[in-house]
């Protein structure tokens, strides 16, 4: 019971099927990790970042949380941003929600969720700056997924207005943050077309 040997079997089989393929593999990865991007995503367990795009150990840098929300406070988040940045020296920031977010659902109902609550309350400000334009959407399942896009939105602005961004930016270091939506229904992702990668073209964005 305390030791899980189904997952401790399925990890020496994995690690043994890597091995074989790539020989070099995990020793070439004790000296270093060097990935272009950065993934922020929600912690849903349908949404497992390396396997979505079909990347390896070493390749992805990943910060996950509940409803991929970028703070401007929260110190977790940001310092991933800032070694990724500043350290891996990674090209891309992937902010990637998903369909069917729990999250982004609970931060629509009337009723209490707990201390959750406090963390989604963001998402809540964001449905209420666009309150009309969803209030126009008369299905309640396609107004959840129009909050899950803007949210992607938002959250791709929080990161470009980050201390690290705007430094990186500054000393000409290229740095683009994409905004992406997946859907758990079918498995494929979806650009928002809210790629930025300077601060002419977020300001762009900005309302
Ligand atoms: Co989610």
């Amino acid at each position: 019971m305390k030791a899980l040997p189904g997952l401790f079997a399925n990890n020496r089989k994995w690690a043994a099927q890597v091995q074989a393929a790539d020989p070099g593999f995990f020793a070439r990865l004790t000296t270093q990790q060097a990935p272009e991007y950065l993934w922020i995503g929600c912690a849903d367990s349908r949404v497992p970042a390396n396997e979505i795009v079909g990347l390896l150990p070493g390749e992805l840098f990943v910060h996950r949380n509940v409803a991929n929300l970028v703070i401007h406070t929260d110190l977790n988040c940001l310092s991933v941003l800032q070694y990724a940045v500043d350290l891996l020296r990674i090209r891309h920031v992937i902010v990637c929600g998903h369909y069917g977010c729990g999250g982004v659902k609970a931060a629509m109902e009337p009723q209490p969720h707990g201390l959750v609550d406090n963390w989604l309350r963001h998402v809540r400000d964001i449905q209420q700056r666009h309150r009309e334009a969803l209030a126009a959407i008369p299905d309640e399942a396609e107004r959840v997924r129009r909050l899950c896009e803007l949210n992607v939105r938002e959250q791709v602005l929080n990161v470009g207005n980050t201390t690290i961004i705007q430094d990186a930016w500054e000393r000409g270091q290229g740095v683009a943050i994409h905004g992406w939506i997946y859907d758990v229904a079918d498995g494929l992702l979806r650009d928002l077309d809210v790629c930025v990668t300077s601060g002419a073209e977020l300001a762009a964005l900005q309302p």
